[in-house]
């Protein structure tokens, strides 16, 4: 069997603030990789926002060693180059930019690639139809209710068809029938694109459409079903539900970033 090499991986990574009077994260060990479908679920103050963080490199760990593709210690400025090109992150406070309109706030994510204005535009709008706001588009996050705050998010999170979606509560200001929706759109992303999805969430539900479930206390990982790796299953073939999907060797099924 070929070896994989992890998307990201983290060496006992630790976490603590206000000069060790908290630990939020100890000595973590977490492997993912490519195409996988994870949720970190775990109580409130439990670490999974401190690890959404430290995944896409918005923090840095104060002890172990963050690896991206296997390539230790990403500095900040090649984290800031992933996250305009390969990571699209659900902030769980959604840290849309308050001067911006809806979709504004979508089409800045795109700025910075060899994208036209016009397909920038073009782009934003499809997505913000797609989580069903193109008749907010024109708003600021201030007239925005907090779902509606939270789709622009995720709108913005996919515009660039990421390697490596992150999702921190993307679900939690939303009612069950756009909660449904945007789950089923961070999962096709996930699906046809090949991407990998990382979700910490309290929605059980949600949770169990995930292959793989990391569970957080008190800052450590103390469960981690990855039992589709252990037993040297390619996870990035299966759906969310389980299933097998049609061999797809070679891929090339990413869709290139448009
Ligand atoms: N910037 C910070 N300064 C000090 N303490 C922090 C900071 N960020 C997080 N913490 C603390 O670290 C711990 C883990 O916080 P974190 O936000 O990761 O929890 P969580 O599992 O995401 O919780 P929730 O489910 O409520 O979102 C908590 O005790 C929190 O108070
Ligand atoms: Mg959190």
């Amino acid at each position: 069997m070929t070896q994989t090499v992890p998307l990201t991986r983290l060496e006992n990574v630790g976490r603590i603030f206000d000069g060790g009077a908290i630990v939020a994260l100890r000595a973590v060990n977490l492997s993912i990789e490519e195409g996988e479908c994870v949720a970190i679920v775990g109580k409130s103050g439990s670490g999974k926002s401190t690890l959404i963080h430290l995944l896409c490199g918005c923090d840095e760990p104060t002890s172990g060693i963050m690896r991206w593709r296997e390539r230790p210690a990403p500095s900040r400025r090649q984290w800031q180059m992933l996250r305009a090109t390969e990571i699209g992150i659900v902030f769980q406070t959604f840290n849309l930019l308050p001067i911006l309109t809806a979709l504004e706030n979508v089409e800045i994510a795109m700025v910075g690639q060899s994208v036209s204005a016009r397909e920038r535009r073009r782009r934003a709008l499809e997505l913000l139809t797609r989580v069903g706001l193109e008749v907010r588009q024109n708003h600021l996050p201030a007239k925005l209710s907090g779902g509606e705050r939270q789709r622009v998010a995720i709108a913005r999170s996919i515009v660039n068809n990421p390697a490596l979606l992150l999702a921190d509560e993307p679900t939690g200001s939303l009612d069950s029938v756009n909660a449904a929706a945007v789950a089923d759109l961070m999962f096709e992303i996930q699906r046809l694109q090949g991407a990998t999805l990382v979700i910490a969430t309290h929605d059980e539900s949600l949770a169990a459409r995930c292959r793989r479930r990391v569970v957080m206390r008190n800052g450590c990982i103390v469960d981690d079903s990855d039992a589709a790796n252990a037993a040297g299953w390619g996870v990035d073939r299966l759906s969310p539900e389980g299933e097998r999907e049609p061999d797809r060797a070679g891929d090339g099924e990413r869709e290139a970033p448009r």
